[in-house]
């Protein structure tokens, strides 16, 4: 738990100011615990998830959909195959947008 705080501490010490509200939008969502911008905590890195999805046409749709309905199976290398959870209506779609840009940015 200590090293999940101090990840994403330090995650947010390291971005820009903009990217600050959407950083506090995914705490807030609840995203930072099992996610860090830097680093693999029980998911994948974000700066890892930008680098697979990026330049791709369907990008930011296929982070809206693993974002509202889960995901399984697209980082078992990295996981271990843990999946997940969905979070749409928990979070809403408008928000869900928001994370995904904000991933894809990193
Ligand atoms: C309970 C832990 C947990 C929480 C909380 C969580 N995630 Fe994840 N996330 C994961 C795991 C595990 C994976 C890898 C899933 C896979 O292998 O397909 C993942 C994958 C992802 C991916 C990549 C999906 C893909 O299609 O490659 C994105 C984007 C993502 N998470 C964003 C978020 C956002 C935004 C939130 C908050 C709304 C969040 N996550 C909350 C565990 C979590």
């Amino acid at each position: 738990m200590k090293r999940i705080i101090a990840a994403a501490v330090m995650a947010s010490a390291f971005v820009a100011a903009p990217a600050m509200a959407d950083l506090d939008l995914a705490k807030k969502s609840g995203c930072l615990a099992c996610h860090s911008v830097d680093a693999k905590v029980v998911g994948p890195a974000w700066k890892d998830v930008a680098a697979k999805y990026k330049g791709k046409a369907d990008a930011k749709a296929t982070l809206v959909n693993s974002i509202a309905k889960g995901s399984k199976g697209s980082w078992t290398a990295v996981t271990g195959g843990v999946p997940m959870p969905p979070y749409s209506p928990r979070v809403a779609d408008a928000d869900i947008g928001k994370l995904a840009d904000f991933i894809l940015g990193l």
